[in-house]
């Protein structure tokens, strides 16, 4: 053939690759049989191999053609990468209209309701309808360059319907379909598109491939989204391509060429270019039309493909949206509604205990593994066991049980018409299920503990707590090799982690040197932390990170907290008699104190770096913040601390005394708290506002 006709069939071989990928990812309707595909694929290749000329970015062969890379290059968007605010509420939903109608008065406002994908948000380039960059969200103005990555989503299209517009002409062309004389209308492709919207994993591809890695002794993943996010990490676009990822795309970044002037409109437009969308949105006017539809896409997205965990509402009118404006992080013509914690019933199989670092023992429903909130739940907690007996919970039961998102799993109640005859009440076996030591319980608390401070189970928790990212946030230590420390009779205490060798560490089952010398200078790092990392990581009962910041203001070293007095301690604002006594007491211990002297050899920091005085200044002082659910941007201890910078305090749970709440993504019970005592709501932006940034 001459290399006219070769460029000819290269691309009748392309075109047709594409059609039949489309009608089978996006459309679910196969167009073709497999063995016939291979061929097309099959003779695409091999033509490629022979004339490596005809080789173009949005060939069907370039799916997996990229190479691995040893990290991501960063991608500047064209336009910023916003989130949503969220609400849980009718009535909130109910305020944001009032607020988008005060500011635009004089518009009847028209609002689509599309379910809000639990996935990842990216952003794609098509220049002259080939796909160039796809970018992860990063921080909303930059993000990672996954191009590679996104390439293997073979619903994704590298190239979008009806050519690049240097060969299309400006006015709608007509485009046969595949086996029809029905005619189709194809938009012309604009000279540059940028796409938003959201990858995932689907809920079947998900089961499919934890069972792979179960199978294969790898850790299964929590929930699709963890999987997918894992999945677009990874460096190699080869080990991407096995994962089941999708992509649903819903919005527009910057466009060189026509827009239509509405969200309904555009999600066509985009399903017209061949991009996925979701396959139904709704529209509405009042209150009453957007309510039904967030009802009614409450019972529809059980049967969707991939996870959803609420309707995003959004202005229609792109032109009102930008009268409506937006705030440095979220628009101000769109709102996400979640939904609430899913629950689920299943039966219990068991109950195990768990002794934790403070010896606590703590009753575990082992459960029949159920799916819920997308992930696979097979343990929930109980807390202790008066809450067991409160709720009369017993072995063979079936319970209803709770998730929401991330959080932990619990028993909400038991399902007393499923309760088998011969059942019995519950009771704790009051002994270390580890050590055999007898429990015993303080007769203010609920809890049974584990009295032995050697049992096995209080070490290696103590280890672990020690090492974690809240307190001394020592790199690779984790539950892994915290266990393999034990086992090898490494490290029985916190002290004890400053004398290891390299040698000795690097021995260990599954480590190899470079993490081993890791773990090695995280420990190294962790001798400069802040007194109060360190006296929290000491896990000392009763002293969280708040105490142990309050006690920083009170005490500039370490010496001096070793020798207050429990008078002394109790004056403390946030130090009660319990803690008090618990401090004064672990600090008394001789054991504690040698272990302390060792901690000083290793040249751990002992001064605090926190200003001595309670007398708070700044912007927020004398103001108590709760923290609940997942920020944006802020890490928990980030928000945190900035609240501190800025005077404020913050608290574990919410009460009258609470000034405000700060909410993200899956805020649960103290978000409900803080609505029902009336406790303002804020979200991470206002807080930085706040703070005076
Ligand atoms: S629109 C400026 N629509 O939810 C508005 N977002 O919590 C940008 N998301 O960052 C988002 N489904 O990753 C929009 N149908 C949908 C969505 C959606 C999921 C994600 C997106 C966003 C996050 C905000």
């Amino acid at each position: 053939m001459s290399a006219a006709e070769n460029k000819k069939r290269h691309s009748i071989l392309a075109e047709e690759i594409r059609r039949h990928d489309h009608a089978y990812y996006v459309l679910a309707e196969p167009s073709i049989s497999d063995p016939d595909y291979d061929r097309l694929y099959r003779e695409l290749l091999d033509l490629e191999e022979a004339h490596p000329e005809l080789l173009t970015a949005d060939s069907p062969s370039q799916r997996v053609g990229g190479k691995p890379v040893s990290e991501f290059p960063s991608h500047r968007h064209a336009q910023p990468m916003m989130s949503l605010d969220n609400t849980y509420s009718f009535d909130e939903l109910a305020a944001f209209l009032k607020r988008a109608e005060k500011r635009l008065p004089e518009a009847e406002l028209d609002w689509t309701i599309e379910p809000k994908i639990d996935g990842l948000a990216v952003s794609l380039r098509y220049e002259n309808g080939v796909l160039v960059v796809g970018a992860t969200r990063g921080d909303g103005a930059s993000g990672d360059d996954i191009t590679g990555n996104l390439k293997t989503i073979r619903s994704l299209p590298l190239r979008l319907a009806g050519g690049t517009s240097s060969t299309s002409s400006h006015s709608s062309r007509k485009n046969k379909t595949k086996n029809t004389d029905e005619v189709e209308l194809v938009p012309p492709v604009p000279a540059l598109l940028e796409v938003r919207g959201e990858v995932f994993m689907s809920r079947a591809g998900f089961a499919k491939l934890n069972e792979k890695r179960k199978a294969e002794g790898e850790e299964p993943f929590a929930n699709p989204r963890n999987a997918a996010a894992g999945s677009l990490k990874m460096l190699d676009p080869k080990m991407v391509a096995e994962r089941p990822l999708g992509i649903i795309l819903y919005g527009l970044g910057e466009v060189k060429g026509e827009v239509p002037p509405t969200q309904k409109e555009v999600v066509d437009w985009l399903k017209q270019l061949g991009l996925p969308t979701a396959g139904k949105i709704w529209t509405g006017q009042s209150h009453a039309d957007l309510v039904a539809a967030i009802n009614e896409l409450d019972i529809a997205r059980h049967d969707l493909d991939y996870e959803t965990d609420g309707a995003v509402i959004k202005l229609n009118n792109l032109n009102l949206r930008e009268q409506c404006g937006a705030t440095s992080k979220a628009p101000r013509w769109a709102i996400a509604y979640k939904y609430a914690a899913e629950q689920a019933e299943t039966v219990l199989k068991a109950i195990t205990i768990q002794v934790g670092r403070t010896g606590a023992l703590t009753p575990v429903a082992e459960l029949e593994p159920v799916l819920i909130a997308g992930s696979t739940v097979a343990r929930a907690t109980l807390h202790n066991e008066e809450e067991i007996q409160r709720k009369d919970i017993r072995i063979g039961d079936t319970v209803v049980i709770e998730k929401a998102g991330e959080i932990i799993p619990a028993v909400v109640e038991v399902v007393l018409k499923k309760r088998p005859k011969k059942s019995k009440a519950f009771v704790l076996k009051k002994e270390c299920p580890e050590c055999k030591s007898k429990a015993a319980k303080d007769e203010a608390d609920v809890v049974w503990r584990c009295p032995n401070p050697d049992c096995p189970a209080q070490v290696r928790g103590r280890l672990e707590h020690f090492c974690a990212r809240g307190a001394m946030d020592v790199e690779g230590g984790g539950e892994v090799l915290v266990r393999q420390l034990g086992v090898h009779g490494l490290a029985d205490n916190v002290g004890e982690l400053y004398k290891l060798a390299l040698a000795e560490v690097a021995g260990l089952e599954r480590m190899a040197e470079k993490s081993a010398q890791n773990f090695l200078d995280g420990l190294e790092a962790s001798k400069q932390r802040d007194l109060w990392r360190l006296i929290f990581g000491l896990g000392i009962l009763h002293v969280g990170a708040g105490v142990a910041k309050a006690l920083c203001r009170r005490f500039a070293n370490l010496d001096e907290l070793m020798d207050a007095s429990e008078e002394e301690l109790v004056a403390i604002d946030d130090v009660g008699e319990v803690i008090a006594k618990s401090v004064h007491f672990w600090f008394g211990d001789s054991r504690n104190r040698a272990l302390i002297e060792v901690l000083r050899k290793a040249g751990l920091n002992f001064e605090s770096s926190i200003v001595q005085t309670a007398a708070a200044a700044g912007p927020l002082a004398g103001k108590s913040f709760v923290l609940t659910g997942a920020l944006p941007n802020l890490k928990r201890h980030e928000a945190a601390a900035r609240i501190e910078a800025a005077g404020g305090k913050v608290v574990g749970s919410v009460s009258k005394k609470t000034d405000y709440v700060v909410a993200g993504e899956a805020a649960g019970s103290k978000l409900a708290k803080a609505e029902k005592m009336s406790v303002p709501v804020i979200d991470e932006a206002e807080l930085l506002r706040m703070c005076g940034k």
